[in-house]
């Protein structure tokens, strides 16, 4: 089969859409959704690999194996050419990211042909590193049998997908707040504008920064979980704590596994020997022997996602062994992400100006990405475009969508 698509790899979650007589379909992956976790799992009992929602699944039954997620975060980063031994086999992200991608494609029809999406940065102001997560993400992509591989930016393919409901023209800053980025573009839309083979002209800015819902789980965690499990807890030694990465890696979603190391496991020993209050250390060994990780970290970005609707949330996990139960309320949050959305804010501000314009000239803001759901978010918009209406795309879809508009025009059928 020789089809286009549009391929969103996602940093938390993956879609992918076709060109269907006459527009874009995003196509069914697992359960009926079109949406997929970017997850992987493999199980060690008997060999098998399971992804998406089946990932999760096999790794919360407890099963013996190793979970993955959020490996986009790896690409053009050093850990990318590190290798991790899986069932006792060394591989490379580059071959897991293959792995997944193929497995999409396939469960999709097997195109050949396609647009794959990438963020305005993968890495923040590293030219060079960017250019070599693109190459990689390239590279994983046509060994899970993609033959034409072809990019466009994640915004640029939202506002297509926006234009889609467009009457006039007018101009729309996109805003793509996704798991490990954030993503804007001003453009100008309209439906004769979509009908053009060439649209650089009509985009008038793209910016983003690498802050994202993964940023928001680590930076929860480390404000209120974190502490619990002997982060800035005291040592015997005078003025002295835990070393803090222990608690950075496990609040973050792509470096969980590293802790997993056996010599990680006998330094934290040492650390518990000194330790003033080695139940705190205590629970952080817990949660390494048991491989409560990833487990733990879903528990805390399930809290992020109540704080969305809710003032207050109630965080159980299994990774106490107390039954402690925290109570985190949205104040909390925003306190702890205050910086990180102030980055977000300027970049919003940087897109507009880049334009050479003022944010009076901005008629839509259309909005996408999981993490667009969040309050402050919102509210940072209301008041950095007063004058814009609000547009909510597909959290989960546009992206996708407006690569296979991409694709199509590209590539044709
Ligand atoms: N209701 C909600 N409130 C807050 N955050 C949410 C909500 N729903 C989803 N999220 C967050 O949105 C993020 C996933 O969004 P999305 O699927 O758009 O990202 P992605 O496309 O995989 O990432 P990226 O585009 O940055 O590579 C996750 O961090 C998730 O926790
Ligand atoms: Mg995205």
């Amino acid at each position: 089969m020789s089809r286009a698509c549009g391929f969103d790899f996602g940093t938390s979650n993956t879609s992918i859409a076709h060109w269907a007589g006459n527009g874009p379909r995003l196509i069914e992956l697992q359960e009926g959704r079109t949406s997929i976790p970017t997850a992987l799992f493999f199980a060690f009992d008997d060999g098998a690999t399971h992804f998406g929602r089946d990932a999760i699944k096999y790794y919360l039954l407890r099963d013996e194996g190793r979970l993955m997620r959020a490996l986009k975060s790896l690409l053009g980063s050093p850990l990318f050419e590190e290798t991790t031994y899986i069932r006792a086999k060394k591989v490379d992200f580059s071959d897991i990211i293959a792995l997944f991608i193929r497995h999409v494609r396939e469960t999709a029809g097997g195109a050949d042909h396609v647009v794959m999406g990438r963020p305005a940065y993968f890495v923040d102001d590293d030219a060079q590193a960017d250019a070599r997560a693109q190459a990689q993400l390239q590279e994983a992509a046509r060994k899970a049998g993609f033959t034409h591989i072809e990019f466009q930016l994640e915004p640029i393919a939202a506002a297509l997908d926006y234009e889609q409901s467009v009457t006039k023209e007018e101009l729309a800053l996109v805003i793509d707040i996704g798991g490990g980025t954030s993503d804007f573009s001003l453009v100008r839309v309209s439906p004769e504008r979509a009908r053009k083979a060439d649209r650089k002209s009509d985009i008038l800015a793209c910016a983003g920064v690498h802050v994202g819902g993964t940023d928001f789980d680590r930076l929860l965690s480390v404000a209120t979980v974190m502490p619990y499990l002997g982060l800035n807890s005291r040592l015997k030694t005078k003025n002295m704590n835990p070393p803090s990465w222990y608690y950075q890696d496990l609040a973050t979603w792509q470096r969980i596994n590293f802790l997993y190391d056996g010599k990680v496991t006998t330094e934290i020993k040492g650390v518990r020997r000194d330790s003033a209050e080695p139940e705190k250390i205590d629970r952080l060994l817990r949660v390494i022997e048991l491989r409560l990780g990833h487990a733990l970290l879903g528990q805390i970005e399930d809290t992020k996602i109540a704080l969305s609707t809710q003032l207050k949330a109630a965080l159980a996990s299994a990774a106490f062994d107390d039954g402690k139960v925290l109570d985190v309320t949205r104040a909390q949050f925003e306190k702890a992400v205050s910086a990180a959305m102030a980055r977000v804010a300027a970049k919003v501000r940087d897109t507009i100006a880049l334009a050479g314009l003022k944010a009076d000239a901005v008629e839509t803001v259309f909005v996408t990405g999981g993490s667009a759901a969040i309050p402050m978010l919102r509210r940072m918009i209301s008041q950095e475009l007063p004058g814009a209406r609000i547009i909510e795309g597909d959290a989960f879809g546009s992206v996708a969508t407006g690569l296979a508009i991409e694709a199509h025009r590209r590539f044709g059928r």
